[in-house]
């Protein structure tokens, strides 16, 4: 098997096992952020070539959360919709109600798995709707894991390994400890405050990093051997980059690695997809 690892050749696997007719999803954006549309376009264009409509209500930046809290309960009451995303991040005057806006999602609704109700779940170790970026990644691991015998429903047991996540977000670090957790790993956060980062890396098997900072990780902040995950977009002059500088010598050291871009980004919008089929 290839060091590197294409998520698009996972996406494929996944996108056959979607069924048909499923129900609509609406995504809400209030975003200022011009790469927040270009991700949205994505999730409607993976909607649409699975025969899937999705909505997309792009507010205008004037947008108050009143009319956001009403227009999700519209949503949660309407039968007709299966799932409700609301795509972070939201306009500065809107991020001090982030957590309401996010919460206000009946959480049978919320493929995202961002409201507390199936962050709580998962923090159990009940089934919920995993973010797609978690499951994405949880599908990379499997896959460089089991190999040839890869299935998006094997089991994976990750006890005796140790995963090093650097992101304490909602969206991927606090969800994905808890999942690889339920998976028997043993788990070390780090984040934007954490000092001496490299004594962290330096002990994972498992490295998943998520900081958006361009050229945070390198082969000497790793041991030999592991699987490294970089889920970081930038834009950049000479292109998209991740947090991983991906070298000659970094190649020679880890086992697998995900790039940027092509890796995570492209999973992400079938792992939502068949969020959709559960619900
Ligand atoms: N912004 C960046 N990634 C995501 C995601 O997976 N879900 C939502 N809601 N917003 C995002």
């Amino acid at each position: 098997m290839e060091k590197k690892i294409s998520g698009k050749a996972i996406a494929q696997i996944i996108d056959k096992q979607i069924p048909t007719g499923l129900g609509k999803l609406v995504i809400l954006m209030a975003s200022p952020d011009p790469a927040t549309l270009v991700w949205t376009k994505q999730k409607q264009e993976k909607a649409a070539a699975l025969g899937i409509h999705a909505e997309l209500i792009n507010y205008a930046p004037a947008v108050q959360t009143a009319a956001i809290l009403e227009k999700i309960a519209e949503l949660n009451h309407d039968h007709s919709i299966a799932g409700i995303l609301v795509q972070l991040p939201l306009y500065p005057h809107l991020e001090p109600d982030r957590l309401a806006i996010i919460n206000a999602v009946n959480p049978a609704k919320d493929i995202d798995g961002l409201t507390a109700v199936n962050q709580g779940k998962l923090a159990q170790g009940l089934d919920t709707f995993l973010p797609a970026t978690v499951a994405a990644i949880l599908e990379i691991i499997k896959y460089a894991e089991l190999e040839e015998s890869y299935q998006p429903e094997a089991n994976l047991d990750l006890a005796g390994k140790h995963a090093v996540i650097i992101s304490h977000s909602i969206l991927i670090g606090r969800p994905l400890t808890q999942t690889l957790l339920n998976h028997n790993a043993t788990v070390t956060i780090c984040h934007e405050y954490t000092k001496d980062l490299a004594a962290f890396t330096s002990q994972a098997d498992i490295l998943i990093t998520a900081t958006g900072k361009v050229g945070l990780i390198d082969h000497k902040m790793v041991k030999t051997g592991i699987l490294v995950i970089d889920v970081s977009t930038v834009k950049t002059e000479v292109g998209l980059k991740g947090d991983v500088v991906v070298d000659e010598e970094f190649i020679a050291k880890v086992k697998h690695y995900t790039p940027v871009p092509g890796g995570v980004g492209p999973l992400t919008t079938s792992c939502l997809m068949a969020n959709l089929a559960k619900t």
